[in-house]
């Protein structure tokens, strides 16, 4: 690591072009974030996290301090297990070391937060050069700067003017992201494109996005471009048409958890809570909608993570456009719902019980949810009939999935 990020105490963190506070880092390692007063004083300031918001709107302001990790909305804009791997050694960072991390890739976060070492402050000033640490042993790899949640090996990319993709030099930079197909689990892109596909079929809203031969992207890293097969590209929703960052927060990062507590700790109805407090009943039903397809399709994996708000004009909050939507089942035998709905964690359907034990917890009215569910599971059964993305699949992986909608939309009854 380079001498000057190595003694580095202070990261400056801005929202949409402006600073909002500073991420300190103290003896003992112990790391702590503060809102700066202008921020604090300021009654049209940008929202940049609902953790933050206390009793009657005010902002809670008493920071806590986290030994040898940054708080848990910031390690949230960092992946996960073998990205965070992956992302560390090419920004030449070990991958616990939040902070340095946070300092390495802060120029390209999820969102619209930028994070600048505190002395080349400036928003945009570019971060030091960082050597490879010493327990790097491949100076030869590109240096990347960027950061995108979750797990699975994954790029910011750019569509060129002839529709081709390509990953910028230093990572940074692209409105679309580039997922990589998995070393362990067969054709997840194209498992993922038809899931998004059947999605927008039945009128949830999903980003645009199109299957790519893996050798067909532009720039990627040699170590990424020998991946077999083909990936999926899907437009980001965190960055507007002429490339500006909108806001955006997960909800292990509305709920104040580290990534790791992505599976525990909240249900649907904690999220749906929320959802309905902060975006409205419209949201709401869309929330529940995506739940039942997501039941429908057997996708284990909508964890805390997997769910995000969106903030277009910088403060009040809607629900994201949906991603992650993947038939998990087929790979996963006796595979059940990430989170709890309704005390079930059950993918055999949805039922009437649950719906009323889910809208009790989460303060709302049942019958129209269940109408949402029932008809959300006929209506997936009915859009894979006639969806032709499909055919993309590989035969025994599309059965699997078809044997699960139509198991789904039988177990989904009064
Ligand atoms: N279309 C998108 N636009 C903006 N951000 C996205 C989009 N899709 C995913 N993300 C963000 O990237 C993260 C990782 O993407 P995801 O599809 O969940 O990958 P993984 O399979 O690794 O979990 C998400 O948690 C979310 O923060
Ligand atoms: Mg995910």
């Amino acid at each position: 690591m380079a001498a000057e990020l190595r003694t580095l105490r202070a990261l400056a963190v801005h929202l949409q072009g402006r600073r909002v506070g500073v991420l300190t880092r103290l003896a003992g390692d112990h790391q702590l974030f503060a809102f700066d007063e202008a921020y604090l004083e300021d009654p049209d300031r940008p929202t940049l996290s609902l953790s933050f918001k206390g009793p009657g709107g005010s902002l809670v302001t008493r920071p806590h301090t986290y030994v040898a990790r940054v708080p848990p909305f910031f390690a949230n804009l960092l992946p996960e297990g073998p990205l965070r791997r992956y992302l560390a050694k090419h920004a030449g960072v070990r991958p616990e070391r939040e902070f340095f991390l946070l300092a390495a890739l802060g120029g390209d976060l999820p969102g619209a937060v930028v994070v600048t070492p505190l002395d080349y402050d400036g928003g945009g000033a570019a971060p030091p050069e960082a050597a490879p640490d010493s327990t790097s042993d491949d100076a030869s790899l590109p240096v990347l700067r960027f950061s995108l949640a979750g797990v699975q090996l994954k790029f910011s990319a750019i569509v060129e003017a002839t529709g081709g993709l390509t990953i910028p030099a230093g990572g940074a930079g692209g409105s679309w992201i580039v997922k990589l197909p998995s070393v362990h689990f067969p054709a997840i892109p194209e498992n993922e494109f038809v899931m998004l596909s059947l999605a927008r079929a039945i009128g949830i809203d999903v980003p645009a996005c199109r299957l790519v031969g893996v050798r067909d992207v532009e720039g990627l890293p040699a170590d990424a471009a020998r991946l077999p097969g083909k990936a999926l590209a899907v437009r980001r929703f965190d960055r507007g048409a002429e490339g500006e960052r909108i806001h955006m927060e997960d909800f292990a990062q509305v709920f104040g958890l580290f990534p790791d507590d992505k599976y525990e700790r909240r249900s649907y109805a904690n999220i749906a809570a929320v959802i309905r407090a902060e975006a409205g009943e419209e949201a709401t039903d869309s929330f529940v909608r995506r739940l039942a397809f997501s039941v429908a399709i057997g996708n284990g994996d909508m964890h805390l993570k997997n769910w995000s708000l969106l903030y277009p004009d910088g403060r009040t909050a809607t629900l994201s456009p949906a991603y992650d939507f993947v038939s998990t089942i087929p790979y996963i035998p006796g595979e059940r719902l990430a989170l709890s709905f309704g005390e079930s964690r059950s993918l055999d359907g949805i039922t009437k019980d649950q719906v009323r034990r889910f809208a009790d917890t989460a303060h709302l009215p049942a019958s129209p949810l269940w109408e949402i569910a029932a008809e959300t599971a006929q209506r997936t059964v009915e859009a894979w009939r006639q969806l032709a993305e499909r055919d993309c699949l590989p035969p025994d992986l599309r059965a699997a999935i078809e044997r699960q909608i139509e198991a789904a939309a039988h177990g989904t009854r009064g």
